[in-house]
């Protein structure tokens, strides 16, 4: 009998919160639907390996380049969990950019998990979608918090903090976000690692920011909920100045924020990993979205995407 399953999963945006929800401060992500993943598995009776088809690498799976050990080994580890002997073909479909922070990685760990559950025709809690994908995230991130698993995976905005259940709320403000690719990849892996060793050599400082910043996280939470894109601005700026002095900017974000702010944006802050990838803005109506988007791309960003942030989700 043929096998043929699909997957699917969209990308992420880290609102507030990344690097701190390491050491269990809280965080806020919400799926990201410009942009998102499809994984499509096929049974190969022709071909004495896995194959894979992607727009990175066209070829046997276990030859694959180490970028793409994570899909090898989540691979592997689903077939022998299910014990399933033949080969496969897997091919992927995406529009979310890599290692810019969007959750490349975990989204397509998602969509492969979901695709071959269903060409399995075997059901899937979301408790075994994450191990799957918290064990391909760890092979592409070292030490995730399984933020970025919750995430890609999610329909709803997440509050989430390390070890807890999640905690689902809606982000039901009056305001526009702003996502802007620096084009730069981002080095998510490095900064958590340069993070940890701040930790070791100053941990009374590097505890203090990561407190502020869970802080700033808990304030935001509450701006979302009283609608205040005023409030959730400040928090947002003030957690940009926490991570950059935590090494986890670089100059292309620190120009795009500030042209963001320049440009009318409420306020601006990086999201995810850091070192690269993208920053995000808060703009009080679409208009002005489309003014900072526009600003934004004149000052360096290779691409933007503008999203409603309840609201006006379906403007
Ligand atoms: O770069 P991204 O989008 O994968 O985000 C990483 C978020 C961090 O908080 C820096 C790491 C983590 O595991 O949560």
């Amino acid at each position: 009998m043929a096998i043929h399953g699909q997957g699917e999963s969209s990308g992420k945006v880290i609102l507030m919160g990344e690097h701190s929800v390491v050491y269990g401060e809280p965080a806020i992500a919400f799926p990201f639907y410009a942009t998102n993943v499809i994984a499509r598995l096929e049974d190969l009776d022709t071909s004495t390996t896995d194959q894979l088809v992607s727009s990175y690498y066209i070829g046997s799976l276990p030859d694959a380049p180490h970028a793409l050990k994570n899909i090898k080994l989540l691979i592997a580890s689903l077939k022998e969990q299910h014990h399933i002997l033949g080969n496969l073909r897997l091919t992927i479909e995406s529009t979310i950019p890599a290692e810019r922070g969007m959750g490349s990685s975990a989204a397509v760990a998602t969509a492969i998990t979901r695709a071959f559950y269903d060409a399995f025709s075997l059901p899937l809690s979301r408790e075994q979608l994450l191990t799957h994908v918290q064990i391909s995230e760890k092979i592409a991130h070292g030490n995730p918090s399984g933020l970025d698993a919750a995430a890609t995976s999610s329909l709803e905005p997440i509050y989430f903090t390390k070890g807890h259940p999640f905690d689902y709320f809606p982000l039901n403000i009056d305001a526009f976000l702003i996502v802007a690719d620096t084009g730069i990849k981002g080095q998510t892996r490095a900064a958590v690692k340069d993070v940890a060793h701040l930790f070791d050599v100053n941990p009374q400082e590097t505890g203090q920011k990561i407190q502020q910043l869970g802080y700033l996280t808990k304030q935001a939470k509450k701006a979302i909920i009283e609608n205040s894109p005023e409030k959730l601005a400040l928090a947002m700026n003030d957690s940009h100045i926490l991570l950059k002095s935590l090494t986890i900017s670089n100059d292309l974000l620190d120009t795009l924020i500030d042209t963001a702010r320049f440009a009318g944006a409420l306020g601006a802050k990086l999201t995810g990993g850091g070192r690269g990838g993208c920053m995000i803005a808060l703009a009080q109506t679409k208009t002005e979205a489309q003014e900072i988007s526009s600003a934004l791309l004149e000052a360096g960003a290779v691409s933007t995407w503008i999203q409603g942030l309840g609201v006006h989700t379906y403007a």
